[in-house]
C-alpha cells in the first residue's frame, strides 16, 4: 500500500517510520525544508528512543522516503494521513486547525484513483467532516473518503505504543475505507490488537476523552496526595490498594508534579472548549485542569519549606527538566512553573537534564546554570529536587552526593526513593503525599 503522512512532526514520523517497518510504501511530506533535508541525510529531528533505527532501516528497506513534493507523493497514494500540528490557538484554548485545513484543500486537488483521507492529528469532534467539506470544494470530481485514526502514542514509548497498541480506533463512514485501512493495520492481527470501528465524530472524541481521563486520575492521585500529607497516609499504598480493584486500575495514579506535555494540558483545555461550543458542562475536566496547577504551586511550596521557609540565596541543583524521562520535551513540564517561581524569590538554580536543555534553555530565566553532570550541579548545594524520574536519577550513589552537597536537604517530587533510605544516608526528605 502507498501511505502518503503529511506534516514530519512526532506522531507523522513515528508513525511513518512504523508504518514502513508493517510494510506500507511511506513518503513523508513536509513543507519544512530544512527538516527534510535531515531526514534526508538520516538526521531525526526529535529524540525518541529507538526512532533512528527504525526510520534508517525504513529507508535502507526502501519502504521509507521523505519529500516536499506533495503532488507527486498523493497522486500514488491508496492512504493520506494528516498528521499536522494542532497548537492551542493564542488567547482562546481552541485547536489551532488552520494547517490541517490547508494540507486537506491541497491534497484535494492531487487526488488520482480512490483515496482514503486520514485525520491523525488530535482535531475536535466534526474536523472530519469538515476536511471532507473542503476536498469536495476543492475537488468535486474526487473519489475519497475522509477517516479518523487518532494516535495513542506516548512520548518515549511511541514505537512500542504503535507496534503494541491497546487498540487502533477508526472512524470510517463507508465499508471502502474501512477496509483499506484494515489492511494497512493488517500485521497488528498476530498479536490480536483490537480494532475499534466507529464513526468520525466518537473516534475524534476517543481521543480527547481517553487524555481527560488519563489526566483525571493523575489529578486525582495529586489531591489525594496533599490528604495523605495531613492524614500521615502514603499515596503508594492509595494507590496500589485502588488499582488493585480492576475497575479502578493501577495506571496512572503516580503522584507528582502534575502532568505536562503537549497532550494532556492542550487537550483538556480543548474538550473544555468543544463542550462549550456545544451548550454542555464539563466541570470535571475543568476542575482536573485547576488541580493540576495547583500541584504545581504547592511544589514551590514544598521546596521552599523543605529549605526552611525560603529560598532566597539558596542553591538548588534540580534534576530532570522534561514533562517525563526519554524525551527532550519541554512543553508544559512542570519545571516551567515551579522554577520561575523559585528563582524570583532568589534561588541560585543548577539545573541538569539528559536531554532537555536545549529546549528548556529559551523556557527558563537567563538566571538558571545549566550542567553537564550530576555532580557538577549538585555541587554546594543546599537542597536537591528530582523533578523527572530519568534513570540516571533513581540510583543515585546517596554517601557521595550527601558529601558533594553542602545541606542535605532532598525534595523528591517523583517518589523514587524511600524516606527510610534516604533519613539512613542523612538526608532531610520529602515526597509527595508519602
Ligand atoms: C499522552 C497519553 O498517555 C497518550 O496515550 C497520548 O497518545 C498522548 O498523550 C497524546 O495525546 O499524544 P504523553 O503526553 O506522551 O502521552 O505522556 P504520558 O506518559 O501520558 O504522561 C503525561 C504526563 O502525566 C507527564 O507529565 C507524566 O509525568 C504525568 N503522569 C503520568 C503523572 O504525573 N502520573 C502518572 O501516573 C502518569
Amino acid at each position: 500500500m502507498n501511505v502518503v503522512m503529511i506534516g514530519s512532526g512526532y506522531v507523522g514520523l513515528v508513525s511513518g517510520a512504523c508504518f514502513a517497518e508493517f510494510g506500507a510504501n511511506v513518503t513523508c511530506v513536509d513543507k519544512d525544508e530544512s527538516k527534510i533535508n535531515a531526514l534526508l541525510n538520516g538526521e531525526i529531528p526529535i529524540y525518541e528512543p529507538g526512532l533512528d533505527e527504525l526510520v534508517a532501516r525504513g529507508v535502507a528497506a526502501n519502504k521509507l522516503s521523505f519529500s516536499l513534493d506533495l503532488e507527486q507523493a498523493v497522486g500514488e497514494a491508496d492512504l493520506v494521513f494528516i498528521a499536522v500540528g494542532t497548537p492551542t490557538r493564542r488567547g482562546d484554548g481552541h485547536a489551532d486547525l488552520q494547517y490541517v485545513y490547508a494540507a486537506a484543500e491541497e491534497v484535494a486537488t492531487y487526488l488520482k484513483g480512490y483515496t482514503v483521507i486520514v485525520d491523525k492529528s488530535t482535531v475536535p469532534v466534526g474536523t472530519a467532516r469538515q476536511v471532507s467539506r473542503l476536498v469536495s470544494a476543492a475537488n468535486p470530481d474526487a473519489d475519497y473518503d475522509v477517516a479518523s485514526n487518532p494516535e495513542f502514542l506516548r512520548e518515549g514509548s511511541a514505537i512500542d505504543d504503535f507496534m503494541r497498541p491497546d487498540r487502533v480506533v477508526l472512524g470510517v463512514e463507508s465499508e471502502r475505507a474501512e477496509a483499506s485501512l484494515r489492511e494497512l493495520y493488517r500485521p497488528l492481527n498476530l498479536i490480536e490488537a483490537p480494532i475499534h470501528v466507529t464513526n468520525l465524530e466518537s473516534a475524534e472524541l476517543i481521543k480527547y476523552a481517553s487524555n481527560a481521563f488519563l489526566a483525571t486520575k493523575i489529578s486525582f492521585i495529586n489531591e489525594i496526595s496533599q490528604l495523605c500529607e495531613k492524614v500521615g497516609a502514603d499515596v503508594h499504598s492509595i494507590a496500589k490498594g485502588m488499582g488493585l480493584d480492576g475497575r479502578i486500575g493501577k495506571k496512572f495514579l503516580h503522584a507528582g508534579p502534575g502532568y505536562g506535555g503537549s497532550c494532556f494540558p492542550k487537550d483538556t483545555l480543548a474538550l473544555i472548549r468543544i463542550a462549550q461550543e456545544h451548550g454542555c458542562s464539563s466541570r470535571i475536566v475543568e476542575s482536573v485542569v485547576e488541580v493540576n496547577a495547583s500541584q504545581k504551586a504547592r511544589m514551590v511550596s514544598k521546596i521552599r519549606e523543605a529549605l526552611g521557609g525560603s529560598e532566597a540565596d539558596k542553591t538548588i541543583a534540580v534534576l530532570g527538566l522534561t514533562f517525563k524521562p526519554e524525551t527532550d520535551d519541554m512543553r508544559d513540564s512542570p519545571a516551567l512553573a515551579i522554577l520561575p517561581a523559585l528563582a524570583d524569590k532568589g534561588a541560585v538554580i543548577n539545573a541538569h537534564d539528559p536531554e532537555g536543555v536545549k529546549e528548556a534553555k529559551p523556557l527558563l530565566p537567563t538566571t538558571i546554570n545549566y550542567c553537564d553532570s550530576i555532580d557538577e550541579a549538585v555541587k554546594s548545594a543546599d537542597a536537591v529536587v528530582l523533578m523527572t524520574e530519568w534513570n540516571q536519577y533513581r540510583g543515585l550513589d546517596l554517601a557521595r552526593l550527601k558529601e558533594t552537597m553542602n545541606g542535605n536537604v532532598f525534595v523528591d517530587l517523583r517518589n523514587v526513593y524511600e524516606k527510610g533510605m534516604m533519613e539512613e544516608a542523612g538526608f532531610e526528605y520529602c515526597c509527595v503525599g508519602r
